[in-house]
């Protein structure tokens, strides 16, 4: 393919796909441009969390992620891609780079594609069925064909630990972390916003809280929401990176999104409970117990989903800057 050879119907399709990634607290922390053909993924500063990601982590993972939903659209086009993280040193919010390469996208893109919008994140409670043991394998499988570890903690000991020490990580959230919360989760002008998380993506509270369940809105009445009774003991799995440098957290975002839609073609769903990882010494302690690439990077609660709303994504056109 020559250069900036795609069309506007092929640009917008890319871009849409893009979009659909998930990010903390709805925040679509990300600007996109075109160079030539390639796409650029870049960190929007307005939308990160200082509070909750002072580092960006977050907000790196889902600018991969983006990335990542990006490759399957070039893919859906029979387009072979590669992501270039951090293409310039020099420029720290030019995230990554979506190049086009001349060799043929990988064959698992096509079914992934069909199910990129299908994914949400799943605060509701799962269907008691368990998780096939094959999907769970094409889930690692997933994590690592992208160069990280989905490592799932096995119930026992290491799954109570994780609990209690998720339920700890709740426990100490400080005020300020509740009050930047507020702006991005149910907030006052939601209906007018197409970001943050809507009260109807909180999912009810559970009746008896385990910690696998994370309540966003910690603290707050909200409206309508009540409790109800949660699948028993979920799938609760850790995706791990080697290192933990911004590639590092963009590697994460790829293998996020692989592992999420992979699940999403067999039904099943996630949620995440990543605030013991908000906490220096609480995210060194799920840390301990990794195996193989030694960084948490998120932990996921895993089930058999059901049906849950869609949250809201700005539109292309107010996430594209100019070439
Ligand atoms: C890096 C990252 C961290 C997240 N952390 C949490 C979390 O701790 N708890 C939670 O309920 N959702 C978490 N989410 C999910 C987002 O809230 C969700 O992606 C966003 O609201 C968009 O909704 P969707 O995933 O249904 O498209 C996280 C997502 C990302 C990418």
């Amino acid at each position: 393919m020559t250069s900036a050879s795609l069309t506007p119907a092929q640009r917008e399709r890319i871009l849409r796909a893009a979009i659909s990634a998930p990010s903390k607290h709805n925040t679509q922390p990300w600007r996109f441009h075109w160079a030539g053909d390639d796409l650029d993924v870049r960190v929007d500063p307005a939308r990160t969390l200082p509070v909750d990601d002072p580092d960006t982590r977050e907000t790196h993972i889902a600018c991969g992620a983006a990335a990542f939903a990006a490759r399957l659209a070039y893919a859906s086009l029979g387009l072979g891609t590669a992501v270039d993280p951090r293409p310039d040193a020099g420029d720290f919010r030019l995230a990554a780079r979506v190049r086009l390469t001349d060799a043929a996208p990988e064959p698992a893109f096509a079914a992934l594609y069909e199910s990129l919008p299908d994914r949400r994140t799943h605060r509701a409670p799962f269907r008691e069925a368990p998780i096939p043991s094959l999907v769970l394998e094409y889930m690692r499988d997933a994590a690592r064909d992208e160069g990280t570890w989905l490592r799932v903690i096995e119930r026992g000991p290491a799954y109570d630990h994780l609990l209690s020490v998720i339920r700890e990580a709740t426990g100490r959230e400080s005020e300020r972390q509740r009050e930047e919360r507020a702006k991005w989760v149910d907030p006052p002008d939601a209906v007018h916003r197409r970001d943050a998380v809507p009260a109807g993506s909180l999912g009810p509270l559970p009746r008896t809280p385990t910690g696998a369940v994370r309540d966003l809105a910690v603290g707050r009445d909200v409206p309508g929401r009540g409790t109800t009774v949660f699948e028993t003991a979920p799938v609760i799995a850790v995706l791990e990176t080697h290192g933990d440098a911004p590639t590092a957290w963009l590697t994460a975002g790829q293998a996020l999104l692989r592992v999420l839609v992979t699940g999403t073609r067999y039904g099943v769903a996630a949620s995440f409970a990543n605030q013991p990882l908000e906490i220096p010494d609480l995210r060194d302690e799920v840390a301990s117990e990794a195996k193989y690439y030694g960084t948490p990077q998120m932990v996921i609660r895993l089930g058999m989903g059901r049906e849950v709303p869609r949250t809201p994504r700005r539109p292309v056109t107010e996430v594209l800057d100019p070439e």
